[in-house]
């Protein structure tokens, strides 16, 4: 139960054993090909975006867009409200792009005035940028509004939706490009992660001067678009991923939002019962991932290791939350009899504080 690498289907897993391939032989363009189509597809965006797949985690997808799409030039302003919000910043800093960051308390985010305030005020601003679903608090942030306002400002709109693509809505008609994982909501492997970008921001951007050798995402797109890939990619986690999205395709997407809500709702009740407090008001919580307070008297480490003992591993609290909070996810292969049953373990542990 924590939010990635997470648990995958027997088809996935043995999806894992198919034929060593050679990445430069026409049977691993095919691979390429189909998980390009399938993704944009899924996503109901073939017509209007492309996409770029990395071999590496979630992190390498976010770099290769935040590298690609600013520069030395340009201001890109960054809505924070947590550890990854924070991160997005830290990784345009790294890398010498100025940001104007509007950071939010954990749980909060900007009012839609205040950011225009900013868009109407700062000239020198090119793009914007934030997480979808802030995973070190469970907030989903408000996507669609920010990418109206995106649009009406003529900002490129950069996302971080690699905890919420798969499980959380997400209409990507105003999104300028986003980063995701196969790791997590679309229930694959760690290892594989990509980059969808509207075809319009990419005819801009594309010339723009390379500032990594690896992570170029005008680069990958060049030979991926062309059934190729610029570097060595993780095949068998390619084959996973594949089979991953097939499973997805099969399921439907809808489908798979309405499973998200529902195990989502059952552990919320669940919460309830035991008189856990939630950090999140529910309005902004996720489908995704709950974090609750310690309750007193029972120390994180504790909490943990009981339940692993169990069979269930939960996720600690980061940063200035860490021993604070912690975190339930519901991510990936995951049946209502096991919420069950991880509720009812939870109950004994709390009966006993
Ligand atoms: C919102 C968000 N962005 C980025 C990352 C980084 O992804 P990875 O650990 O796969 O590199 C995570 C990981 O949990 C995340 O939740």
């Amino acid at each position: 139960m924590n939010p990635g690498p997470v648990n995958v289907t027997n088809r996935v897993r043995k999806a894992l054993l198919k034929p060593d391939i050679c990445h430069r032989e026409k049977e691993f363009s095919e691979l390429l090909a189909s998980i390009r189509k399938r993704l944009l597809k899924i996503f109901g965006a073939e017509s209007t975006h492309t996409a770029a797949l990395f071999t590496g985690s979630g992190t390498a997808a976010l770099e290769a867009m935040l590298f690609s799409f600013t520069d030395k030039d340009h201001k890109t302003l960054v809505l924070a409200n947590g550890v990854y919000g924070e991160r997005v910043r830290e990784i345009m800093e790294l890398h010498g792009s100025p940001v104007r960051t509007l950071s939010s308390d954990i749980g909060s985010f900007p009012s839609l005035s205040e950011i225009e305030k900013i868009l109407r005020s700062d000239r020198s601003l090119r793009a914007i940028a934030m997480v979808h679903h802030e995973t070190s608090s469970g907030m989903l942030n408000p996507l669609g509004e920010v990418a109206r306002l995106a649009r009406r400002y003529k900002k490129t709109f950069l996302v971080d939706a690699v905890s919420s693509i798969g499980a959380e809505r997400i209409d990507l008609k105003d999104i300028g490009s986003l980063a995701g994982t196969a790791g997590k909501c679309l229930h694959g492997y760690p290892g594989v992660s990509f980059v969808l970008v509207s075809k319009k921001e990419a005819a801009k951007n594309r010339r723009n001067r390379p500032r990594t050798l690896y992570l170029d995402l005008w680069n990958t797109l060049r030979h991926e678009e062309n059934q190729d890939t610029p570097f060595t990619p993780a095949v068998p986690l390619f084959y996973a991923f594949e089979e991953a999205l097939k499973e997805l395709q099969a399921e439907g997407l809808q489908k798979r939002f309405h499973v998200y809500e529902a195990r989502c709702r059952l552990l919320e009740e669940g919460f309830q019962k035991l008189g856990l407090r939630f950090l999140v008001k529910k309005k902004f919580r996720s489908h995704v991932l709950t974090s609750l307070w310690m309750p007193d008297g029972l120390p994180y480490k504790k909490l943990h290791g009981t339940l692993k003992r169990k069979g269930f591993v939960i996720y600690a609290g980061q940063s200035r939350l860490a021993g604070k909070i912690f975190r339930v996810s519901n991510l990936g292969e995951m049946s209502f009899k096991d919420i069950r049953r991880f509720l009812s373990v939870l109950r004994k542990i709390l009966v006993g504080i």
